[in-house]
């Protein structure tokens, strides 16, 4: 039976928690570390974690022998390194939320960190981990399109999910998190290094914070919606968008975001008073709203890469792949295969749930039951996110955000 400590019981660890649920006789929880009091103890009820496993903080269980194999880290992004390098220098296996951390140096430590402890370590890339990517990444390696030579890829953030994230919530603002291309879209330059099977070489970017702004609010708008009276034509009302999202399958996890008391009332009460009933244009928010990256591979391939908040929302991923033989078309759960040899295509669909929106179409339960087979087995390979890669990934990221920002085309060492 292998014991994991969890650091962080907001969104992501609770989420991870659940899924650990499937191997009760596998592997338990055996410690929490969290400062916000509600959702620690309805944590600790939740999975009977013994008192003096129980944190306010990850440096109180770091002062401690060892007490569990391994530790889940899902503290936000500039609370990543720290404990990441403290709990591989104790000798845990480490699972990370993403990103790694939120500057290259910090990357570096880390990595360094894991190979000097020699200890299993995994980024949550949960993209990696899809049966639908298992399968394009299959269909590649078959020589299905010949070789992959360009690919075009889309994240369609979804506008109430930007407002709610990305403008109100807690990505809003760089200082206080981290940019929004390694926010949101490491995911993405990691998965198409992935796909692609190449490096990413060199990249230039655009991008910038173009509606969520003061002098987009219109006249007369409140603070806050709870008090405007132009809220029931807002696209971005707080009451809009939270039924909006409330009508979907994501709504607990969302609404536990807003408050831990998800009863109307409280939520009524959150919007009133809470970061999430502010006005869209008149937030603390600077990340941007639309962002492009272009990009060379190892072996002279090309990508193009676009994240927008300007779409229809829960619209997953949509990527076309380009190579010497055929195409391959995909949305997330299907792929449209073309062979230019035949002219026919075949459409391989089914490859998510989209019932199963929170967990990511099923990937985060694969990536836990990796990360469990893992620990079990002591085999770093069966977990697809280490830190060599990963730690490449989120250099092309960096240097994406230098390239937009200095106009320039960046290299990556
Ligand atoms: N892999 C993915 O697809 C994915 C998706 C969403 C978010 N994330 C990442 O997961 C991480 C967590 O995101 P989240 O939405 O769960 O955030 P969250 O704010 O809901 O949870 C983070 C938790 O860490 C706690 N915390 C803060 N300081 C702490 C400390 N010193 N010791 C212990 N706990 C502490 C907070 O109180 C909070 O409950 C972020 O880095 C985010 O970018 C990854």
């Amino acid at each position: 039976m292998k014991s994991i400590f969890i650091i962080g019981a907001g969104d992501r660890g609770s989420g991870y928690a659940a899924a650990l649920r499937k191997w009760p006789e596998r592997v338990r929880i055996v410690g929490v570390a969290e400062p916000r009091e509600a959702y620690r103890e309805a944590f600790v009820r939740e999975y009977g974690i013994p008192a003096d496993n129980v944190f306010a903080c990850w440096r109180g269980a770091a002062e401690r022998e060892r007490f569990a194999d391994a530790v889940l880290i899902c503290t936000q992004d500039a609370l990543h390194a720290d404990p990441a390098v403290a709990f591989a220098r104790k000798g845990y296996h480490i699972l990370l939320e993403k990103p790694m951390a939120t500057t290259a140096d910090d990357c570096r430590r880390i990595v360094e960190a894991v190979e000097v402890s020699d200890v299993l370590f995994a980024v949550c890339h949960v993209l990696r981990y899809t049966p639908y990517t298992h399968r394009l990444k299959d269909l590649i390696a078959r020589g299905r399109i010949g070789d992959p030579v360009s690919i075009q890829h889309l994240e369609p953030v979804g506008y109430a999910h930007q407002a709610h994230s990305f403008v109100r919530g807690n990505w809003r603002n760089e200082a206080e998190s981290t940019f929004m291309l390694l926010a949101k879209s490491c995911h993405d330059l990691d998965w198409l290094s992935y796909v692609m099977g190449q490096p990413i070489r060199r990249v230039s970017s655009f991008g910038s914070l173009f509606h969520f702004r003061p002098e987009n609010r219109p006249a007369n708008a409140a603070q806050r919606c709870t008090d405007c009276a132009l809220a029931g034509d807002c696209l971005y009302s707080a009451g809009k968008v939270y039924s909006e999202i409330f009508n979907h399958d994501i709504a607990p996890a969302v609404l536990r975001i807003v408050n831990p008391d998800t009863s109307e009332e409280a939520l009524r009460e959150a919007l009133r008073t809470g970061p999430y009933g502010r006005c869209v244009y008149a937030c603390d928010n600077d990340v941007v709203d639309h962002q492009v990256v272009n990009m060379e591979f190892g072996n002279g391939t090309s990508g193009v890469f676009t994240m927008t908040a300007f779409t229809e929302m829960h619209k997953m991923r949509q990527t076309r792949i380009f190579g010497t033989r055929g195409q391959i078309v995909g949305d997330g759960e299907s792929l449209d295969v073309h062979d230019f040899l035949t002219d026919t295509t075949e459409r391989i669909a089914g490859l998510a749930d989209s019932a199963a929106w929170e967990g990511h179409g099923g990937a985060d339960q694969n990536m836990i039951d990796a990360f469990v087979d893992a620990l079990e087995s002591g085999d770093q390979n069966i977990l697809l996110s280490g830190p060599e890669e990963t730690l490449m990934t989120h250099l092309a990221v960096f240097a994406a955000e230098q390239a937009r920002r200095e106009k320039q085309v960046v290299e990556i060492d």
